[in-house]
C-alpha cells in the first residue's frame, strides 16, 4: 500500500497533535494576556464641554477635564489599571508652551484622575498637540519652506524637561516621551531628578517609527504636522538595526521602560528588543492598527474580538510585557 509506505520515511512517534487537546492546551500555553498587561490611551480635550466621539476610532471620545474622572473609572472597570493622557489644549502657539503650563489639560486631568481613582497615570510628553505647526519640538528658522529643517533638537530638549516635571507635580506616575529627540530620556531624567521626582520612571518610546498607521490618532488628537512630516526625528521603517542604536542610547540616559512603536508592522523590533534588554518592553498597538480592524470587521469581513485578542497575544509573543492598544478596555472585558 503506497499510503502507509510513504509513512515509513517519516518518524512517527513525534506527533505534536498530542497536546493540542482541549484539556492539555492550556497548561502548554506559553503566553497569556491579562488585564494587568494593558495601558488605555485616554484622550482630554480643553477646547470641549462635552465628550465628542473619534471617528476614526470607534468607542473612542475625546472628554473634557471634568469628564477625565468619569472616563477612567470605566477604564477601571473593566480590569484595566493602566491609563495613558493624551491632552488636546485650549490654544496652541509656535512654542507649544500650552504643554507644560501647570493649569494645562494634561496637569488639570491628571491632578482630578490621581486624586479621585487609583489608576496607574502615565502621561505622554510631546509638543505635537500643543504648537502651531504640529511638530514635536522648536522649528528651525526657515523650515516652512525646507523640507530638510525641522525641529531644532537640543533647544527643544529643555522644553521637554518642563513638560515631564509639570506632569510629575501634577502627580503623574510615569512619564512617556515620544517625539524622537536625540537625548530626550536624560534631559527630562536629569529635570525629574532636579525637581525632586527620582522616583517617576520614564517609559520611552525608543524606537518609534514614521508611520502611515498613526493617521487615524492624529484626527484624534489633532496634531498632524502643518506642512512636512516627521522624517527628520521618527525612524525609517525599513531600520532594524538603527533601532539597535536607539534603543541603546535610550537605556544609556535611563529609560525604565523601552517601548517600540507602532507593533504588529515591527514584531521583529519587539523581539530584538526583547532579545537585547532585560528591560520591561512596551509595545503601542497603534491607531491605525486599531482602525483596520473595526473597518474590516465593519464590512462583516473579520470577527473583531478574535482578530484583536489574536493581535494583541502575537504582540506579547514577540516579547512585550505591556501593551498599550485602544483595545484594552474591550479586551479586558473580554478575558
Ligand atoms: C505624538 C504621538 C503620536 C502617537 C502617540 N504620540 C503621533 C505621532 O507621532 O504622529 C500615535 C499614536 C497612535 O497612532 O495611536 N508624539
Amino acid at each position: 500500500m503506497p499510503l502507509r509506505a510513504t509513512h515509513q520515511h517519516m518518524d512517527m512517534t513525534r506527533r505534536p497533535r498530542r497536546l493540542r487537546t482541549d484539556g492539555v492546551r492550556p497548561l502548554v500555553r506559553e503566553t497569556e494576556l491579562s488585564a494587568s498587561d494593558l495601558i488605555a490611551p485616554v484622550f482630554v480635550d480643553a477646547t470641549t464641554d462635552e465628550r465628542v466621539p473619534i471617528e476614526t476610532m470607534p468607542g473612542h471620545e475625546r472628554v473634557p477635564v471634568d469628564q477625565a474622572v468619569a472616563r477612567v473609572e470605566e477604564v477601571l472597570e473593566t480590569g484595566v489599571e493602566a491609563i495613558m493622557v493624551f491632552g488636546i489644549p485650549e490654544s496652541k502657539d509656535e512654542r507649544g508652551s500650552r504643554a507644560w503650563a501647570s493649569d494645562g489639560v494634561v496637569q488639570e486631568a491628571v491632578r482630578h484622575i490621581t486624586a479621585e481613582t487609583d489608576a496607574y497615570v502615565i502621561t505622554d510628553v510631546c509638543l505635537c498637540e500643543y504648537t502651531s505647526h504640529g511638530h514635536c519640538g522648536l522649528l528651525e528658522e526657515g523650515a516652512q519652506d525646507d523640507p530638510v529643517l525641522t525641529v531644532r533638537n537640543d533647544e527643544t530638549l529643555d522644553l521637554l524637561g518642563n513638560i515631564a516635571v509639570s506632569h510629575a507635580r501634577a502627580g503623574a506616575d510615569m512619564v512617556a516621551p515620544s517625539g524622537m529627540i536625540d537625548g530626550m530620556v536624560g534631559a527630562i531624567r536629569e529635570a525629574l531628578d532636579a525637581d525632586g521626582h527620582s522616583e517617576v520612571p520614564i517609559m520611552s518610546y525608543a524606537a518609534k517609527f514614521e508611520s502611515a498607521f498613526y493617521g487615524p490618532f492624529r484626527d484624534a488628537a489633532d496634531g498632524a504636522p502643518a506642512f512636512g512630516d516627521r522624517r527628520h526625528y521618527q525612524m525609517d521603517p525599513a531600520n532594524a538595526r538603527e533601532a539597535r542604536r536607539e534603543v541603546e542610547l535610550d537605556v544609556e540616559q535611563g529609560a525604565d521602560v523601552l517601548m517600540v512603536k507602532p507593533a504588529l508592522p515591527y514584531l521583529d523590533v519587539v523581539a530584538q528588543v526583547r532579545e537585547d534588554w532585560d528591560h520591561p518592553v512596551a509595545a503601542y498597538n497603534v491607531s491605525g492598527e486599531y482602525a483596520m480592524l473595526h473597518a474590516a470587521a465593519d464590512k462583516g469581513w473579520l470577527q473583531l474580538g478574535d482578530v484583536a485578542y489574536e493581535s494583541l497575544l502575537s504582540i506579547k509573543r514577540a516579547g512585550a510585557d505591556l501593551v498599550l492598544t485602544y483595545f484594552a478596555e474591550d479586551i479586558a472585558d473580554r478575558l
